[in-house]
């Protein structure tokens, strides 16, 4: 896919439906009593996983382009599936299904694709271990396929050493199966959706600081579920509209909860020109439109708590910053490196192949701002926010870019090139 530079960029988009929440709309309805039904719910490939693999288990899942049914059986109401669970690409599906699985009566085995296959499991293995979980790795590793078989699981402390939402929600969803309260408490907060939405639904949990606890036994009950914007999505055109000169987009129906808005106080610190509007909440989840105008960008530090709120953000954050006057560090930010692609490395290798000063550090990177950038192919090892981030570079650079197997997309944001396509003027 060849990505054009932009002399300016106008216009209005509504945003799809959050990954993360979607997620758990199908997990939480699927073990709730009652039918849940989803709006605006992302029809990107991973979610569309989590669906296939909760159907699997024997729940009915209605899904059409207005809404998503879901016809949950309860706590207990899943089935022995007769096949392998696939995740395809999605880490969220795999880690947070296997704490669901954990405390079945059944025994199951769940993979997914090359990528998830590398991606490390032996963070959740631990503490669902310490639960009394059996689950190992088929291959002799610590990566998928996984092979659960379902135990009685009992309440624990966890102590997670990294701030994983997929950890903590993990953990959490098991603990709906314990003998006792679970909770887990994290280095720094991350997403919090799985506590605000298992409340709704009905489970029992209390959340302090960085400490998320729940209590096994309340029946869940089906809710009615409208999925905010995805913020991880706004974030490109939040990027494009701020460094393609002459350029004004209106973007609507954007989450904002605080553990997911790093981007904003990024771009603020960036001397972003970005105006709130119309915020208001959905589904329990804050949500805003935001007026986002061309801005001369300087350097700044990502760093600390800030991490977790901007984890996904930052491939774009780093594009942005090659655009910034001054330097740029990121750092405390070694998860990149165990997401779809080894991020740090993706990102930089991508970037200074289009011109800019960008040095790879253990746990990030500095990034001197500033530099033109120019023509390169974009290698995205097939993740799909390397290929959206890098299309966003080809908008300033010299000759654009070309995205190679840009059709990774479809994980996460299937009509990205088409909401791309209606910002440009000619
Ligand atoms: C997610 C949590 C984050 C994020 C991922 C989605 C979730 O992963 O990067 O895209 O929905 O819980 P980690 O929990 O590994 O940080």
């Amino acid at each position: 896919m060849l990505i054009k530079p932009a002399h300016s960029l106008k216009g209005e988009l509504k945003i799809p439906g959050d990954k993360s929440i979607s997620h758990r709309s199908i997990m939480f309805g699927a073990l709730a009593k009652g039918p849940t039904e989803v709006t605006h719910f992302l029809q990107g490939a991973d979610c569309l996983s989590t669906i296939s693999c909760f159907q699997k288990l024997g729940i009915e899942i209605e899904n059409t382009p207005e809404r998503i049914l879901i016809h949950g059986k309860g706590l207990f109401g899943l089935h022995a599936p007769q096949c392998v669970l696939d995740a395809g690409n999605s880490g969220t599906t795999v880690r947070l299904i296997s704490g669901i699985l954990a405390g079945q009566p059944f025994s199951c085995t769940l993979t997914g694709d090359a990528s998830i296959q590398k991606r490390p499991m032996k963070r959740i293995m631990t503490p669902l271990r310490q639960m009394g979980a059996e689950i190992s790795g088929l291959n002799g590793t610590d990566c998928a396929p996984l092979s659960i078989r379902g135990s009685a699981l009992h309440g624990i402390h966890y102590q997670s050493p990294v701030a994983s939402a997929q950890v903590k929600s993990c953990v959490l969803l098991a603990g709906l199966y314990a003998d006792g309260p679970v909770s887990v408490t994290e280095p720094s907060l991350s997403r919090n959706h799985t506590e605000l939405m298992l409340s709704s639904f009905g489970a029992k949990l209390d959340c302090q600081n960085t400490t998320a606890c729940i209590w096994p036994g309340p029946e869940l009950s089906g809710q009615k579920i409208e999925v905010p914007g995805d913020i991880s999505s706004a974030a490109y055109f939040i990027a494009a509209a701020l460094l393609v000169p002459n350029s004004e987009v209106f973007i609507k129906n954007c989450g904002i909860n605080p553990t997911r808005d790093g981007i904003l106080r990024v771009a603020e610190a960036m001397h972003a020109d970005i105006e709130k509007l119309n915020v208001h909440t959905i589904s329990g989840e804050p949500v805003c439109d935001l007026l986002v105008k061309s801005s001369s960008l300087t350097g700044t530090v990502v760093e600390g708590s800030m991490i977790p709120s901007l984890i996904d953000e930052i491939p774009v954050i780093a594009v942005m910053a090659a655009c910034a006057s001054g330097t740029t560090i990121i750092r405390d930010a070694a998860e990149l490196k165990v997401k779809e692609s080894n991020r740090i490395e993706t990102i930089v290798v991508n970037l200074k192949a289009m011109g800019a000063d960008i040095t790879a550090t253990d746990d990030g990177m500095v990034i001197h701002g500033g530099k033109p950038l120019h023509y390169a192919v974009t290698d995205t090892h097939r993740d799909h926010r390397i290929a959206m981030a890098f299309s966003i570079a080809g908008l300033i650079a010299e000759g654009g870019t070309e995205i190679a197997d840009a059709d990774c997309v479809e994980i996460s944001y299937p009509k990205f090139y088409h909401d791309l396509n209606s910002l440009y003027q000619l």
